[in-house]
């Protein structure tokens, strides 16, 4: 007959088990690599460098890429599996379409770290140091990426439609959306200033230049000079989220903000009168400071429910499962 101990052991293995999912971060390492895969980061940078030196606007396409991964279901690389055959994958997403690029640098990257490393390093990993590599390059801080994430073998186009916020957003949206996953008002608004680089498209920003009252009026006329006021033509013509410096990695995008001229109505959300408009001061006034905030939230967001453990797999190619 078992004894009531012998019952107690399973079940304390039980909950530790549950408390580790809790945390589930808790296996990511800024060593992971370091036996496995040691050269990983010197494979990597001067890859990621000659896609920026080949196309300023690529670094802040890599960064969106990770973005648009975690908010799905965690960094497990979903976003990048090839969406052509029936068209249900993330890259067809609303946010997504016609407007996520980057794919075939990260193909590139990791199809040279499977020469290096075959079957070590996951895209979900790969898309992550590769974003930090750009931030870096394109003049921002540098930090130590955690890793040993895995990846998806499954995409889910419904969550990256309903996770990843419109520009139409309001700022009590903004918070919400960060929220659910675990990142607060202050690292929504030190995220945000990845829009100190890249370039959105004319439908992502026309209601706010020709219909909104909170925009600097000349640099509305500007932004709609080039941005049809009908809808339909013309709606993928850019212009840069940051007028000051479209490719570097500063703190001018708050600066923007603070005089009225962020490009989409949910940047200039972040200044309206509400409750981030002194964090945007602060940080349109204090690079360092911005910059230190920007680290710890994209540290946060990289932890957002990664696969691990034997979860998911490690792909050969990005764009599609083994
Ligand atoms: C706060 C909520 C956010 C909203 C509403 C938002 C919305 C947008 C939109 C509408 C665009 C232009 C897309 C297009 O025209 O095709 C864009 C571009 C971009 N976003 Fe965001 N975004 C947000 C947060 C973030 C975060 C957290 C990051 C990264 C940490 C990020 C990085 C970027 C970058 C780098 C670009 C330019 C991409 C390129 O030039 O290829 N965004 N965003
Ligand atoms: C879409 O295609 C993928 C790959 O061919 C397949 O795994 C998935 O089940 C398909 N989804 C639907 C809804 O048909
Ligand atoms: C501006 O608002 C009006 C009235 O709501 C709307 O009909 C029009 O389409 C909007 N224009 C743009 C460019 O968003
Ligand atoms: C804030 O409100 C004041 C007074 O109502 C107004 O003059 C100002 O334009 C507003 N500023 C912003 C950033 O909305």
């Amino acid at each position: 007959m078992a004894s009531p101990s012998m019952a107690v052991a399973p079940l304390a293995l039980f909950f530790f088990f549950i408390l580790s999912l809790g945390s589930s971060s808790a296996q990511l390492s800024t060593s992971f690599y370091s036996s496995s895969c040691p050269n990983l980061f010197a494979t990597i940078k001067p890859l990621v460098q000659s896609a920026i030196s080949k196309e300023k606007r690529m670094g802040a396409s890599l960064l969106r890429l990770f973005f648009h991964d975690c908010f799905v279901n965690g960094c497990d690389g979903s976003v990048l599996l090839a969406d052509t055959a029936n068209f249900t994958g993330e890259q067809h997403a609303v946010p997504n379409k016609k407007s996520l690029r980057g794919f075939k640098v990260i193909e590139n990257v990791k199809s040279a770290v499977e020469k290096a490393c075959p079957g070590v390093v996951s895209c979900a990993d790969i898309l992550a140091i590769s974003s930090r590599d750009s931030v870096v390059i394109l003049g921002g801080p540098n930090w130590n990426v955690k890793l040993g994430r895995r990846d998806a073998r499954t995409a889910s186009q419904s969550l990256a439609n309903n996770n990843i916020p419109p520009p139409t957003s309001s700022l009590s949206n903004l918070i919400s959306n960060f929220a659910a996953q675990g990142l607060s008002t202050k690292d929504m608004v030190a995220l945000s200033g990845a829009h100190t680089i890249g370039q959105a498209r004319c439908t992502t920003f026309r209601a706010h230049v020709y219909n909104e009252t909170n925009v600097d009026s000349s640099f509305a006329k500007t932004r709609q000079s080039k941005c049809n006021k009908k809808s339909g033509s013309g709606d993928n013509v850019l212009a840069p989220l940051d007028l000051q410096t479209p490719t570097a990695f500063d703190n001018s995008y708050y600066s923007n903000l603070v005089g009225m001229k962020g490009l989409l109505h949910s940047d200039q959300e972040l200044f309206n009168n509400g409750s981030t408009d002194s964090l945007v001061r602060t940080y349109s006034s204090s690079s360092s400071t911005f910059s230190s905030d920007f680290v710890t939230a994209m540290i946060k967001m990289g932890d957002i429910s990664p696969l691990t453990g034997s979860s998911g797999e490690i792909r050969k190619k990005c764009s599609k499962i083994n």
